[in-house]
């Protein structure tokens, strides 16, 4: 009883990967499982498959201490593992519910090989009811008995670009389980984390199925509510940082993701608000905030075109625009629903050449823009531009030589999607330029 449970980790996607090195950092011994042999082969020999701030050290470290382990054979970890984390993705079908069809894809191979008592844990993000189905399988048409595995609903709420601080520090963990043993289980997984305070809560399944989608939809209301402000600050000439600030103070409000900006992306928020949508929608429940913010970040991915129109006097036509950062957010090579990718489409249609650069993410968007003139840095990109936007909020942003940006575009034109230049430097160095929320359309008209 004294060994550490050993652990399966179906998936070895961003919330799989960090997992899987996370739990094996907590002490635990850990197989990570895909499907996709390339990859495995890759991470066995320490090629991680996507950008992320300290994986690659995690990952050596625990696999030089034999705790972390790579397989594609995904019948032998399901019949030895004590504890299987599912860490598939759940990406969103047309009508925005979850496709679930990898997880039980999983849940089918567990059905068939299970011979001893397993807890059965899902990371991934999954609707409420999800884990009763899973039961359900098992139970009905694989005949297993009920005392054979426990469910657990254990979601995770890492970030990209900090997934492992997030993971090995989390503000909180959440262990949804109605068996006593489960619960034990995951205690002893997440022994080390426990014993540091991390604040824990034990519920039962469906609550925290339900304490993902609502996180995750309550977050993104965050960002379109002050998106929405800052916008009215642009009109009235308000200045959103500030009432963001002044709001944060406010300790039943937090200053934390208040952040006005190009608009939210990434895999999560766009899925997990639909998908939550989409449940609520089955039991005839309005979910008319999260409309809302689906509806207003919709709206906010057009914002940096307009600004780019306002400023260009709408003569884009034959111009270069430059881009100056791809990924939906820093820190990661993603660009998913990148506020990016919404311009890159709207630019196309104005016949503009687009110089863009980004630290790490343009190799996935050379794969869905190949014409995009792709530049090896920010100043080779702003090189004749007659145009600029900062779309994403990476640090070498925050240190352009400005001087030099002015000696190097051929008009001097501005837009920062992330507040991360100073306006009133840049005006003074004879550009035209605008923020968000900074009240400055009212003094950038040409
Ligand atoms: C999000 C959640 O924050 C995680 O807790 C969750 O685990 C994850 O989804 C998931 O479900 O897997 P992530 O999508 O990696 O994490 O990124 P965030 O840092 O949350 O940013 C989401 C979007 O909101 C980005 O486009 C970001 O630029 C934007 N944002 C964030 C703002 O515009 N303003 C802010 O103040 C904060």
């Amino acid at each position: 009883m004294n060994t550490p449970p050993l652990i399966a980790v179906i998936g070895t996607g961003y919330v799989g990967l960090a997992a899987g090195a996370g739990l094996a950092e907590f002490g635990n011994t850990v197989v990570c499982v895909d499907i996709d042999s390339k990859k495995i082969e890759s991470l066995q020999n320490g090629i991680m498959p996507i950008f992320e701030p300290g994986l690659k050290e995690l990952v050596e470290r625990n696999v030089e201490q034999e705790r972390l382990l790579f397989t594609t054979d995904i019948v032998d970890t399901l019949q030895d593992a004590d504890a299987i984390f599912i860490a598939v993705g759940t990406p969103m079908n047309d009508d925005g519910s979850a496709d679930l069809s990898a997880l039980y894809d999983v849940i089918h191979s567990i059905g068939k090989v299970i011979n001893k008592y397993t807890v059965i844990v899902t990371k991934s993000t999954v609707p409420v009811g999800t884990g009763a189905c899973i039961r359900h399988i098992l139970e009905d048409i694989y005949a297993i008995d009920s005392c054979m595995f426990d469910i657990v609903s254990n979601p995770e709420f890492l970030r990209e670009g900090s997934a492992i601080k997030d993971f090995l520090k989390p503000d909180r963990l959440v262990i949804g389980t109605e068996s006593v043993d489960a619960c034990t289980t995951l205690c002893r997984i997440y022994d080390s984390l426990l014993k540091e305070g991390t604040p824990c809560v034990f519920t039962d399944v469906a609550t925290a199925e339900i304490i993902k989608y609502a996180s995750n939809a309550f977050l993104a209301t965050k960002v379109s509510f002050i998106n929405e402000i800052a916008n009215l600050c642009d009109a009235t000439g308000g200045n959103a940082q500030t009432v963001a600030y002044a709001m944060g103070l406010d300790h039943r409000i937090s200053p934390y993701f208040l952040k006005p900006g190009p608009g939210y992306g990434g895999y999560c928020f766009p899925k997990d608000t639909q998908a939550l949508i989409h449940i609520a929608t089955t039991y005839n429940v309005p979910m008319n905030t999260v409309q809302g913010a689906i509806a207003a970040n919709v709206y906010q991915q057009q914002v940096s075109l307009k600004k780019l129109l306002h400023l260009t006097n709408n003569l884009l036509q034959g111009k270069t625009v430059a881009i100056l950062g791809l990924a939906f957010k820093a820190n990661t090579d993603d660009v998913r629903q990148s506020p990016s990718i919404t311009l890159i489409q709207e630019l196309k249609k104005y016949d503009v050449t687009i110089n863009a650069y980004d630290p790490e993410a343009m190799r996935s968007m050379a794969q869905m823009f190949p014409d995009v003139h792709y530049c090896q840095s920010a100043y080779e990109a702003l090189t004749g531009a007659d145009a600029a936007l900062i779309m994403t909020n990476w640090d070498e942003f925050k240190h352009l030589n400005t001087k030099r940006v002015a000696s190097l575009m051929a008009e001097k034109i501005i837009v920062d999607m992330h507040n991360i230049l100073d306006l009133t430097q840049l005006r003074a160095l004879g550009f035209l330029c605008d923020g968000i929320g900074q009240g400055s359309l009212l003094h950038s008209t040409r």
